[in-house]
């Protein structure tokens, strides 16, 4: 087990640079599957997720190469459709292997990914569109049992946009016999290059980007070739950890359009943004920080992924702020640990009401997933004296190297071994 020490109260300065988006490659690599030859990936962040999906790939029978962040994926000798559970309850998208399985083999069986530390996170969206492309599902004993002889196109409506249930049904839908519409399909980044990765194997999908998709299935894709985007909650992540620290940072960030609710809304802050050739500035030096409230919302809006580092962020300024995710309600496990560095945060059904502070203090707080630890290092940051945050493994599973970027900006953390749990 591993812990980081981070001594907090440090301006910070410099340019970092954003890697490639986890969610895009966790979409984009199962897609391999629909065809049989070599993929290549190009900035895939070297994250334990990225490591999860490559072994369950293996498992499938997928041969993969990964080094400085480029990935081959040869699909040319599957010898399994099964998704075992031992791969699937370390990351739920794995269940990202059912359509594109489905599709080209005619038969996946996936664990059940189960309930999540924020409460359930169920998959019948995706199980109710792989039936409307005309599978059967069946659930034994943990596992979805999904079988068809040849996927057929079907108009599939989702009463709630899914980024997962989108990507699902996108893969499947390549390959099914006939065309397919599916309506509010999520527009979320991630999914638009999951869309162009397929286009560049050969599929036919029309509305891109839009809520509306059209498929017309084909017979067989080519391998694929992608550079995948840079990620727009790492980037939010750093530009959180500038104005925290009320620091001048730089980011190297290709897609500011990705990002334009959290950008907008650290401009209300009160930070300086300057977006220029590639770069996003961001000047907090001298900022009165703002309370600023914020929803989360499906893409452009502000992201759920978000929203614990602007929990964060806003437990140092100057009034109220309310802070309500609508995309996932229990979705607050950081709550309890920020205040335990000195935020005034509490937590109403879905939304957290943050009372700014004067200062945070250094104090011994555990990680609970992904984001609640980004939130926690980026309080560490900003907090006087000394934090140890448990359980980094959390944050190993979604951002690279992120002590090495903070320290490069002048940041004080250490990473190191500990029985600790
Ligand atoms: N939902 C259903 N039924 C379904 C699928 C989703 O009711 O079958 C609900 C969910 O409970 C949620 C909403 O729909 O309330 C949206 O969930 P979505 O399916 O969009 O989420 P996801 O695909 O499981 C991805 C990201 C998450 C991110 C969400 C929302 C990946 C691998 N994961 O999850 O990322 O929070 O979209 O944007 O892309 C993270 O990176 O930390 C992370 C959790």
């Amino acid at each position: 087990m591993e812990k980081f020490i981070i001594y907090g109260g440090k301006q910070l300065s410099g340019t970092v640079k954003v890697s490639g988006a986890k969610n895009a490659a966790l979409a984009i690599m199962p897609a391999c599957l629909l065809n049989s030859g070599k993929n290549i990936l190009r900035y895939v962040p070297e994250v334990n997720d990225i490591y999860t999906m490559i072994k369950l790939l293996n498992h499938l029978g997928v041969e993969s190469m990964f080094t400085n962040n480029e990935l081959e994926l040869d699909s040319t000798k599957i010898i399994s459709q099964d998704a075992p559970y031992e791969h699937v309850k370390k990351m739920r998208a794995s269940v990202y292997v059912l359509g594109p399985l489905l599709a080209k083999y005619g038969y996946a069986k996936v664990s059940l990914p189960g309930g999540c530390a924020w409460g359930p996170r169920p998959i019948n969206l995706h199980l109710e569109a792989m039936k409307k492309l005309g599978a059967g599902i069946e659930l034994d004993q943990g596992y979805i049992i999904a079988k068809c002889n040849k996927l057929k196109g079907a108009k599939i409506h989702f009463d709630i946009s899914s980024v997962g249930a989108t990507g699902n049904t996108l893969m499947a839908a390549v390959l099914a016999k006939g065309s397919t519409v599916i309506s509010n399909a999520a527009i979320e980044p991630e999914i638009t290059a999951l869309a162009d990765f397929l286009v560049g194997m050969g599929a036919r999908i029309n509305g891109i980007g839009t809520n509306l998709l059209e498929v017309e299935g084909v017979d067989e894709l080519k391998p694929g070739v992608m550079n995948i985007i840079n990620d727009r909650i790492e980037a939010g992540t750093l530009l959180i950890a500038g104005a925290i620290t009320k620091s001048k940072i730089s980011i190297e960030y290709d897609y500011p359009d990705n990002m334009i609710a959290v950008l907008s809304k650290l401009s209300d802050s009160g930070v300086k943004l300057l977006i220029k050739n590639g770069l996003i500035t961001l000047d907090a030096a001298d900022c009165d920080v703002k309370s600023v409230d914020v929803t989360t919302a499906i893409f452009p809006g502000f992201p759920t992924d978000m929203q614990a580092q602007w929990i964060a962020y806003m437990s140092i300024a100057g009034s109220t702020a309310r802070v309500t995710d609508n995309i996932y309600f229990d979705r607050f496990s950081h709550v309890p640990e920020l205040n335990r560095l000195g935020a005034d945060i509490a937590v109403n059904d879905n939304t957290a009401v943050v009372r700014g502070v004067k200062k945070l203090t250094g104090a011994k707080v555990m990680s609970t997933d992904l984001r609640a630890s980004a939130s926690l290092v980026l309080a560490a940051l900003a907090a006087e004296g000394s934090t140890e945050v448990l359980r980094i493994y959390h944050l190993d599973r979604g951002y690279e190297k992120i002590e090495k970027k903070l320290e490069s900006l002048g940041a004080s953390i250490e990473r190191i071994q500990t029985s600790e749990f």
